[in-house]
């Protein structure tokens, strides 16, 4: 049976750990042919190895996604190798410095707008164009749950993922016509290193967690995958500038 994406080229950024990692993974299965962007080489490396050693397509390309040039770099070697792009995922994010507003310094604040939201702008600057010269296709956005409602201690992450959502829904409206749709996906707590990290620094404790989550429980990677690569497949085909919740009912409180 053909897969759910078979044959659809698609680039996934952050893809060498946690949402991005099981992703790529999900889409190597699905008959994709993945191009894995991270600026972690070594996390990368080991998710195409994955993919390959399960009969998958896959590349990796190092690069960091607040700097144009290697946005620019990522969607020249997608073409040299595969020619075209269908799919994107802007997924790559980092988690910053956690305290509230008066105490969230003006660098956290900036590197987490340059990664977070300015990292999301210009892959979907790059890529929109990309995707029209080969009649459309499909992006979704990492935004968070934090990207619809507000979590204390958080600013400069919060802001940057409503910002996501906003952006999200704008370039929907801006090509819903020209066959790309645009989505985001706003996951809830997954457990990956992010919220290892999180955890490990002692910001929220496990119990905080389970406790503010509907189901008492965290989400898995592989939960948010499905949902990108439906939002990826022509299953989708009538779904464009969703801010989409995939986290236990998070946001429904
Ligand atoms: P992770 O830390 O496991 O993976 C993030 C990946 O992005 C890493 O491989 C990292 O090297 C890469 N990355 C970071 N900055 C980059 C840059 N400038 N250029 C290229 N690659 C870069 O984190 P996780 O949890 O998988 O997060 C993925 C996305 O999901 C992020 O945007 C995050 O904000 C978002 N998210 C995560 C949640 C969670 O509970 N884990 C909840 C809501 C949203």
């Amino acid at each position: 049976m053909a897969g759910r994406v078979e044959g659809k080229v698609a680039l996934i950024t952050g893809g060498g750990s946690g949402i991005g990692q099981a992703t790529a993974l999900l889409f190597g299965r699905e008959g994709a042919k993945v191009l894995v962007a991270d600026y972690n080489a070594e996390g990368g490396e080991r998710t195409v190895k994955t993919i390959k050693e399960a009969g998958g397509t896959a590349i990796f390309h190092a690069a960091d996604v607040s700097n144009p040039q290697d946005v620019d770099g990522l969607m020249h070697k997608v073409v040299e190798t595969y020619g075209r792009l269908d799919c994107a995922f802007n997924n790559a994010g980092i988690e910053g410095q956690m305290g509230n507003t008066p105490e969230c310094s003006l660098e956290n604040w900036n590197r987490v707008i340059a990664i977070n939201l300015t990292g999301v702008f210009l892959c979907m600057k790059y890529e929109i164009p990309l995707m029209l010269k080969h009649g459309g296709g499909s992006i979704v956005n990492t935004a968070s749950a934090a990207g619809l409602v507000g979590l204390a201690g958080g600013s400069a992450y919060v802001a940057a993922k409503h910002g996501v959502a906003g952006l999200t829904k704008t370039a929907a409206l801006e090509f819903a016509q020209k066959g790309i749709r645009v989505n985001a996906v706003c996951p809830g707590f997954i457990r990956t290193p992010m919220v290892e990290r999180v955890l490990d620094k002692g910001t929220f404790s496990e119990e905080q967690i389970f406790a503010a989550e509907p189901m008492h429980r965290m989400g898995k990677p592989e939960e948010i995958a499905e949902a990108v690569l439906w939002l990826c497949s022509d299953a989708s085909s009538f779904v464009t500038g969703l801010p989409m919740p995939v986290d236990g009912g998070y946001v429904a409180q």
